[in-house]
């Protein structure tokens, strides 16, 4: 998609940080802004900084972890603007600590949020996007934890490994309709990410309140608006990762050179 001029975004987790980074720099070049959280209070203000910055916002209250509220979302977004150009599956939330002592509702709370958003973002709206017949872009937010496994995150990192592989298949599958399908793949962003508990449902918080300290993020600590504008370029030039922190490069080569070794010392 060359411009977002007159276009619609809708984006989930825009009550805060990134998505609400991603609501303003749409906004900036002419899109009308959908705006979905479970935080009505950081809804209203992203809205008030889309007015801001001379464009249009509705605020949908939305639960991304259940499908039939993700479905109103994109029921109110086609009702009010007609159709959906850009579409950012972004809200998630992280927990830390290591695997063996993750409880059933880390799980089920940072799966459901973290991956079953997507899945409901692209069940709800795809078929309309592709039904509409123009271009369009998809952006789903993992992190460099979807693509580097790192100690002390494991229930997140399958979460956003999960969003990688779905977000490289998506891509292909979508090319026919033209809609493209970018996954965002950031290392430390300034955000509210490590309070993430604070909307944490009652019925999947733990008993036993964690003592285990984030994991220390290695590499700068991005600005959410300089991640946005590396969204809207990905979107511009139709590029499927987007990796923000060129701090990055190292482990990803380490990485995919063990990948490679292993395939020659295993061969027959
Ligand atoms: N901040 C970082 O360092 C970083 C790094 C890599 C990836 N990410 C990813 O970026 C995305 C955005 O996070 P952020 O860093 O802006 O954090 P944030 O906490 O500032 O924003 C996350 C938003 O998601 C919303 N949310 C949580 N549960 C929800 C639900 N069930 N339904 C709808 N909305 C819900 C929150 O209310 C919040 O507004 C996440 O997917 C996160 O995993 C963040």
């Amino acid at each position: 998609m060359e411009s977002l001029k007159d276009r619609t975004a809708v984006v989930t987790g825009g009550a805060s940080g990134i998505g609400r980074a991603l609501c303003l720099a749409f906004a900036g070049e002419g899109a009308r802004i959908v705006v979905a959280d479970i935080d009505d209070a950081g809804m209203a203000e992203t809205a008030r900084g889309v007015a801001k910055a001379g464009s249009k916002a509705i605020t949908v209250e939305t639960d991304v972890t259940k499908l039939a509220s993700v479905q109103s979302l994109a029921d109110r977004a086609f009702g009010e603007f007609g159709r959906v150009h850009v579409l950012c599956n972004n809200a998630g939330v992280a927990v830390h600590g290591s695997l063996d002592s993750a409880s059933h509702r880390d799980w089920e709370w940072v799966l459901g949020v973290n991956l079953w958003g997507v899945i409901h973002g692209i069940e709800a709206f795809v078929p309309r996007m592709i039904a509409q017949k123009e271009p369009g872009h998809i952006v789903n937010t993992a992190s460099m934890a979807g693509l580097i496994a790192s100690q002390g995150l494991g229930v997140y990192n399958t979460s956003k490994y999960a969003v990688v592989g779905l977000s490289e298949t998506l891509a292909k599958d979508l090319r026919p309709y033209h809609i493209g399908v970018s996954v965002l793949c950031p290392m430390g962003v300034a955000t509210q990410i490590r309070e993430s508990a604070r909307n944490r449902p009652a019925d999947l918080t733990n008993e036993a309140p964690s003592a285990v300290e984030p994991v220390e993020l290695m590499g700068r600590t991005l600005a959410p608006a300089a991640v946005a504008e590396m969204v809207l370029s990905a979107i511009r030039a139709n590029r499927l990762y987007v990796i923000t922190h060129e701090e990055g490069l190292e482990a990803l080569r380490r990485r995919h050179e063990r990948l490679e070794q292993a395939v020659l010392e295993t061969k027959a």
